[in-house]
C-alpha cells in the first residue's frame, strides 16, 4: 500500500470542497478565517513540532495531514466540529489508500484538537493542538468583520505575528506572539486565549516538554 502524503490530500477535490464549504459556513456566522491559509500554517507547524522533537518523517507527514484536515467538521456545525471532522475524514483517507492504523491516528488527532472537547492522545494529536492554538494573526479577520466590536477579531487583528518555537533539544515548546497593544491589550488576549494556552501546555507536557508563552518579548508562562 502506497503511503499517502499531504500533497495527495491537498489535491483531493472532496477535501478541497469540504474545506471551502466549512470556511464559508464560519464566515456566515462571523468566525475568523479557517481556510487554506490557516490549514497551511497548522500543517507546517505540526510537522515542525514532530520533527523538532526527533520523531520520524512519517509521523511528521501524518501530523501535517491532520493539520490540513482538522477543521473540515465545520462543514456540519461549529459545535463539535472536531468530532464531525474526524468522522468525515476517515472514509476519505481510506478511499485514498491509507492503511487503517494511520487513518485511526489522524482521526484521533482531528477529534481531539479543540480546546475543552479533547486532549492529546498521541504525538501528532499533541502537535496539532499546539500548532492550531498558535495561529493568531491579523489576516484571519474577515474583511467584512467589525474589528472594534468583536474581541476575537480584535485580538486576532492585533497579532502582528505568531509562531511556535522549539528549543533545549525539544525540552521546551513555545508560542511567541507580537501584539499591537493599541488594538487589543495583553489582558484581552488572555481573556480569549487562556483556555487555548492551557490546552497547549497540556499538549507540550504530553510531548515531554515545558510550555512557554512569549508576548511582545515578555515570557508570560
Ligand atoms: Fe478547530
Ligand atoms: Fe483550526
Amino acid at each position: 500500500m502506497s503511503e499517502i502524503t499531504l500533497n495527495t490530500i491537498i489535491s483531493d477535490p472532496e477535501v478541497q470542497s469540504l474545506i471551502a464549504s466549512a470556511d464559508h459556513n464560519l464566515e456566515e456566522i462571523g468566525y475568523t478565517e479557517h481556510g487554506p491559509r490557516h490549514l497551511g500554517v497548522v500543517a507546517e507547524r505540526a510537522r515542525r513540532i514532530i520533527l523538532g522533537l526527533g520523531h520520524s518523517e512519517r509521523e511528521a507527514e501524518l501530523a501535517a495531514i491532520a493539520g490540513h484536515m482538522h477543521d473540515i467538521g465545520n462543514v456540519v456545525n461549529r459545535r463539535q466540529h472536531a468530532l464531525f471532522g474526524a468522522v468525515l475524514a476517515r472514509p476519505i483517507l481510506l478511499r485514498l489508500g491509507m492503511d487503517f492504523d494511520e487513518a485511526n491516528k489522524i482521526i484521533a488527532a482531528i477529534g481531539n484538537h479543540h480546546e475543552g472537547e479533547g486532549e492529546p492522545v498521541s504525538n501528532i494529536s499533541a502537535a496539532l493542538i499546539i500548532a492550531d492554538k498558535s495561529d493568531v494573526h491579523s489576516s484571519r479577520v474577515r474583511a467584512s468583520g467589525d474589528v472594534v466590536g468583536d474581541i476575537h477579531d480584535r485580538v486576532n487583528f492585533a497579532a502582528v505575528s505568531s509562531d511556535i518555537f522549539i528549543k533545549n533539544e525539544g525540552k521546551t515548546i513555545g508560542i511567541e506572539i507580537l501584539i499591537a497593544p493599541k488594538v487589543a491589550s495583553v489582558m484581552e488576549y488572555f481573556e480569549i486565549f487562556l483556555q487555548r494556552m492551557h490546552s497547549s501546555k497540556v499538549a507540550a507536557e504530553y510531548l515531554g516538554a515545558d510550555f512557554e508563552l512569549i508576548i511582545n518579548g515578555v515570557k508570560l508562562a
